[in-house]
């Protein structure tokens, strides 16, 4: 999940000297931008600070940050001819400050916590590649999907391709565990996963270096989380959505689950953080194999002592059992 950004004032005083990309872009500045959590919270794991559609920038779509609204892409692929004319990725090319990220801030954790790292999984990824943005209806995405298979199929083989190397590439420079994030894959319905989505994923996970966890998460996907699960992953992440039990019974006891508070939960009083982050911990009942987290990122408007509260509590209420 999002643990670092724009609710810690030190990030925000990072990012008053950097562009978003320019942050991302500096190892030293990543490297500090991914232990802020970890010295303000007192969380168990690092993420490294880096961006799902970093791995995207050398296709050269014109990628930007805007101001607050999410990243654009001023030239979608919308076409079989955009997506004929796309340049392979090289990765150890295209992302070698991120690797470089990971062995700063492994070297800086010196094994205090784990540092996980992360992509973006091949539907998400495309998703803002084609759409240019954020998207409610995710159209022209499922009408390249629809109308151009052969396209689509190649446009999630270059992504999951690209995906495979870049996280083994995270975990050679040291990564301890690796997420996968599909944030939006909730907008497809089980049939069309089946169809568009769920070999690339499946052969994307089974490309990765044995013996490092991967995290598999998604929000809205209630409906998925069986297709998810056969696609691959030793732990799926859960959103808030669905009961942790309910979601946990779904994807089978044999594997883990990551979840699932509300972020928004943390926006209300102490006394309903503590209510909820002891039901989701109720809900879990104490079974080998919850990694307590957020359903989705950090706010920003989240007040940093909630968050801190939060730690401490899922620290203390697990101590108990
Ligand atoms: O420690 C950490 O939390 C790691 C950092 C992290 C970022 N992006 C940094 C970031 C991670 C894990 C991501 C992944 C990411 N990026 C996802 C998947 C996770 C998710 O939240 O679903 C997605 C969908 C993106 C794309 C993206 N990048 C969006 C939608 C936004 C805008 C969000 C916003 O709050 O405005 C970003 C920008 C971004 N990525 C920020 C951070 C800290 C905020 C940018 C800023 O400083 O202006």
């Amino acid at each position: 999940m999002r643990q670092a950004g724009r609710y810690l004032p030190e990030y925000r005083a990072l990012r008053a000297r950097y562009g978003f990309l320019e942050l991302c872009h500096n190892p030293a500045a990543a490297a500090e931008v991914t232990l802020q959590p970890v010295e303000r919270l007192g969380v168990d794991a690092a993420i490294l600070f880096a961006d799902i559609l970093l791995l995207v920038e050398p296709l050269d779509r014109g990628l930007e940050f805007g101001k607050g609204e999410g990243p654009i892409i001023h030239r979608p692929i919308r076409s079989e001819t955009d997506v004929a004319a796309l340049a392979p990725i090289d990765v150890d090319e295209a992302v070698p400050f991120v690797f470089e990220t990971v062995r700063m801030v492994t070297g800086a954790l010196g094994g205090r916590v784990p540092l996980i790292g992360f992509a973006g999984a091949p539907f998400t990824v495309a998703s803002y590649l084609v759409e240019g943005g954020p998207s409610r209806d995710y159209l022209h995405t499922k009408r390249l999907m629809y109308e151009s298979p052969e396209a689509w199929r190649r446009l999630m083989e270059i992504l999951a391709g690209a995906t495979a190397r870049y996280l083994n590439g995270q975990i050679a420079a040291g990564a301890d565990a690796v997420q996968l994030f599909d944030s939006w894959i909730g907008v497809l319905s089980p049939d069309d996963y089946r169809a568009y989505v769920l070999p690339h994923v499946r052969s994307l996970i089974a490309a990765l270096a044995p013996g490092t966890p991967v995290i598999h998460f998604g929000t809205g996907t209630a409906a998925l989380l069986r297709l998810m699960r056969e696609a691959g992953g030793d732990v799926i992440g859960l959103d808030w959505r669905i009961d942790l039990d309910t979601g946990w019974d779904l994807v089978g006891h044999d594997v883990g689950v990551q979840g699932n508070l509300d972020p928004a939960v943390l926006l209300g009083p102490p006394a309903l953080i503590r209510a909820r982050v002891k039901s989701v911990l109720d809900r879990a009942g104490g079974r080998p194999g919850h990694i307590f987290n957020l359903g989705h990122g950090v706010h920003r408007e989240t007040p940093v002592d909630h968050v801190r509260a939060m730690v401490d509590l899922v620290h203390e209420l697990s101590a108990r059992r």
